[in-house]
C-alpha cells in the first residue's frame, strides 16, 4: 500500500473536513519505519525522549544536540507522516536570532519539517521570527512540561476562568503569529472544545478530551513501555513491556539450557580441511602462534 505524504495543508484540511488527526511521538529508526506504516500524521520527535529513550528525570535535561540526534534517526525511517522536532528547555528562549538558528538545526540537520514550542502569547515574537525564516513551526499550551517548576508538578492547566481565558487567548495569540497547529495538554474537556471551536488550525489534545481536531500520546507510554508514572488521561493500548520480558526469559532459559542456539540457527563449516585445522590446534602452541600473529599485525 503506498501512503500519501502529510503536509500541513493537509492537515489543515482534515480540520476544516471535520476528519480527526492521529499523531504520536517517536525517537528511533526501528520504531518510527513500524509507525510510518500505520498511516498516522504526525510523528513528533518530543521532548519527552529525556524521559522515556534517555532516563532523565524530567524533560529539562535534554540538549539540543540529544534532539538532532534523535530527529535524525527518526527522519530516515518516515517518509509519509510529518515529522515535527519538539525544541528543547532554553533552546528558544534565550533570544529570537537563537531560536531561529536552533529550530532551522532540526530542519538542516535532523531532516524534520516543522518544530514544536511549549508557550503562549509570550513566545509570539520569537514564533514570528522562526516563521520569517521559512520555519513551520507547531504551539503548546496547558501543562507545558518545561515549566514543571512553576506549575509545581505536572498539574492539569485552564481550571479556574481566569487560567482558562488565558488559554483561550494564547490559542488566539499563537494562530495569529502563525502556528499550523496547537497542541493542547491537560486541560479539561470543556476549554479544549471551547479553544478548538475558537481557532481555525488543529488542535492535537494529550488529556484534553474528546473535542480536539486531533490526539497525541507519548508512544512508550501508550504501549506499556514507561511505567514510571500513569496519568489519569492515558490509556494503555498495549502491553510491550510484558511481551519483552516474556521473550527476554524465554531466551534466557533457552541460552542457559543450551537450547538456542541449536545448530539450525548456526553456520555449517563446509571446507574438507576440519580434521586438518583440528589437528594443527592440538598439535602447535597456540600461544606462541598468537604472538606471532600479533608480531606481524603490529608492523
Ligand atoms: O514531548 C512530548 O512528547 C510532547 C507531547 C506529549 C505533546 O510534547
Amino acid at each position: 500500500m503506498s501512503l500519501r505524504k502529510v503536509t500541513i495543508q493537509s492537515l489543515i484540511e482534515k480540520k476544516q473536513n471535520g476528519e480527526k488527526i492521529v499523531t504520536i511521538t517517536a525517537y528511533d529508526y526501528a520504531i518510527a519505519k513500524i509507525v510510518d506504516a500505520c498511516d498516522l500524521d504526525l510523528i513528533l520527535v518530543g521532548d519527552s525522549l529525556a524521559m522515556v529513550m534517555l532516563g532523565y528525570q524530567n524533560t529539562l535535561s535534554v540538549s539540543m544536540d540529544e534532539m538532532i540526534h534523535h530527529t535524525k534517526a527518526v527522519s530516515r525511517a518516515v517518509s509519509n507522516a510529518l515529522i515535527v522536532g519538539d525544541m528543547p528547555f532554553l533552546s528558544y528562549k534565550i533570544n529570537k536570532n537563537e531560536a531561529v538558528r536552533n529550530a532551522g538545526r532540526f530542519i538542516q540537520e535532523g531532516g524534520a519539517e516543522a518544530v514544536k514550542v511549549e508557550g503562549g502569547t509570550e513566545l509570539c515574537t520569537t514564533i514570528k521570527a522562526m516563521i520569517d525564516a521559512d520555519i513551520e513551526v507547531m504551539g503548546h499550551i496547558g501543562l507545558t512540561p518545561q515549566k514543571i517548576y512553576r506549575f509545581g508538578g505536572f498539574m492539569v492547566q485552564g481550571k479556574t476562568i481566569e487560567n482558562a481565558k488565558h488559554l483561550i487567548l494564547d490559542a488566539k495569540n499563537l494562530q495569529e503569529a502563525g502556528v499550523f497547529s496547537i497542541v493542547l495538554e491537560c486541560i479539561p474537556w470543556q476549554i479544549a472544545e471551547l479553544i478548538t471551536k475558537e481557532i481555525d488550525i488543529p488542535t492535537i489534545g494529550i488529556g484534553a478530551g474528546p473535542y480536539c481536531d486531533g490526539q497525541i500520546l507519548v508512544l512508550h507510554d501508550m504501549l506499556g513501555i514507561f511505567t514510571d508514572f500513569k496519568p489519569k488521561f492515558l490509556k494503555s493500548f498495549g502491553n510491550v513491556r510484558d511481551s519483552i520480558t516474556d521473550a527476554l526469559e524465554q531466551y534466557k532459559n533457552e541460552v542457559l539450557n543450551v537450547i538456542y542456539p541449536n545448530k539450525d540457527y548456526s553456520y555449517d563449516y563446509v571446507g574438507d580441511q576440519l580434521e586438518d585445522l583440528k589437528e594443527w590446534v592440538e598439535n602447535n602452541d597456540l600461544n606462541k602462534e598468537a604472538a606471532e600473529l600479533s608480531k606481524i599485525m603490529k608492523k
